[in-house]
């Protein structure tokens, strides 16, 4: 008896599921569409080809360095330049120098890095003077900080190189890398964007090694595993963001790491050997390669803030750029393989893009 009854009210829910299945699932449909375009991570997608790309020409923009100018270094294939990032679940705004300029009247943007930073720098300027050809622009360069203003509109797009961000002090004893002070943030003081990035220095050994001996908490080493330094000096760099920025006045974000193509067995090519002759990108959201330590570090740190920084995830997403880097066709030629920079137009016009997205919303 008991048991019937039991399948009566199974078969009952059964037939109300069934008349209202349609509805139901489409409801749910709606909402998990409008829950993950409000959540859109805009790092998740994949490349995809469009024939409207590149967003700008590289011999049209007239202050792009030579050594990220890879066309004009003699790079034919031209493929490298036709994919736009396509996120899973939203589509990014379209790109305007115009919005963006009156948006950002009287606003200063400084990007704060190594010449990883240089290349997105490089790359925003070429777009906004690409989307605004007329507009005048001035260009200034001290020791350390270089500014490009569009005067009509009192918007400046600065770089301050700080392969580090922590400070390399001279002493006698030999150049030290201290990892707990942090001058160059009197610089940083000020502005409306706070864009930073550091990592690929902090790897070098040998002749491209910039200090003799590291320092941390009064004690002085001769050298101390990369990934520890690293995050020692990026705490510094975090400190002095949760003590001296008022993010009422200023958005902080952090390019994430950019990845090297310097062993072509990471994507299951071993005859390549490096980001030579790669002409497309890997079609796909994951990278075989796997995750990078350092992102990892970065994100440790970043999750221990008080602050909000918002993270530019670039790192799989530019991980699946075999064919975006510079290779031979930077300043050294075919003597100096380039697999860590990006050619322009390229991809660091995508982290702009990412960039742009944030910065235009609210
Ligand atoms: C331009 O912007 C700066 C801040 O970025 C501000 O100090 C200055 O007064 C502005 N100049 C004009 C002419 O609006
Ligand atoms: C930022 O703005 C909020 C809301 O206007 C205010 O409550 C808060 O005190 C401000 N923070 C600082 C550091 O000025
Ligand atoms: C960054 O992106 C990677 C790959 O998509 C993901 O695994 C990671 O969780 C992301 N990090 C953050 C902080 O969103």
């Amino acid at each position: 008896m008991e048991a019937s009854f039991h399948m009566i009210w199974v078969l009952l829910i059964f037939i109300l599921q069934g008349v209202q299945g349609e509805d139901v699932d489409v409801h749910n449909d709606l909402e998990i569409m409008k829950h993950r375009k409000r959540g859109c991570d805009v790092f998740q997608g994949r490349w995809v080809y469009d024939s409207s790309y590149p967003l700008y020409n590289s011999f049209d923009c007239p202050f792009l360095e030579q050594g990220f100018n890879c066309q004009k270094n003699g790079r034919r294939d031209l493929s490298y330049l036709k994919y736009r990032w396509q996120p899973s679940s939203c589509d990014l705004p379209r790109f305007s120098g115009r919005n963006f300029l009156k948006k950002f009247r009287g606003k200063r943007i400084m990007f704060v890095g190594d010449s990883l930073s240089l290349n997105q720098w490089q790359s925003f300027t070429c777009m906004l003077h690409a989307y605004l050809p007329k507009a005048k622009y001035t260009f200034s360069r001290t020791a350390a900080i270089s500014t490009f203003t569009f005067p009509a509109y009192n918007v400046s797009i600065m770089l301050h190189r700080s392969a580090f961000l922590v400070d390399i002090i001279t002493k006698k004893r030999g150049r030290i890398l201290d990892l707990n002070s942090i001058s160059g943030g009197s610089l940083w003081k000020g502005m409306d964007v706070l864009v930073f990035n550091t990592w690929h220095w902090w790897t070098h050994r040998g002749s491209l090694q910039v200090w003799d001996l590291v320092r941390d908490q009064k004690r002085t080493y001769k050298d101390m595993n990369r990934f520890v330094a690293f995050e020692k000096g990026l705490t510094t760099w975090a400190q002095w963001v949760d003590f001296d920025i008022d993010p009422n006045t200023t958005r902080v974000f952090f390019q994430g790491v950019s990845p090297v193509h310097a062993d072509s067995r990471e994507w299951g090519d071993p005859r390549a050997k490096d980001c030579r002759a790669q002409t497309h990108p890997l079609l796909g959201s994951s990278y075989p390669g796997g995750t990078n330590p350092a992102e990892a570090v970065l994100e440790k740190v970043l999750r221990r803030m008080s602050k909000p920084v918002q993270l530019l995830n670039i790192t799989t997403l530019s991980a699946l750029r075999k064919d975006g880097h510079i290779g031979g066709f930077g300043y050294g030629g075919l003597k100096d393989i380039d697999c860590s920079h990006w050619c322009l137009p390229g991809v660091p016009d995508t982290w702009n893009l990412l960039l742009y997205a944030y910065l235009i919303q609210n």
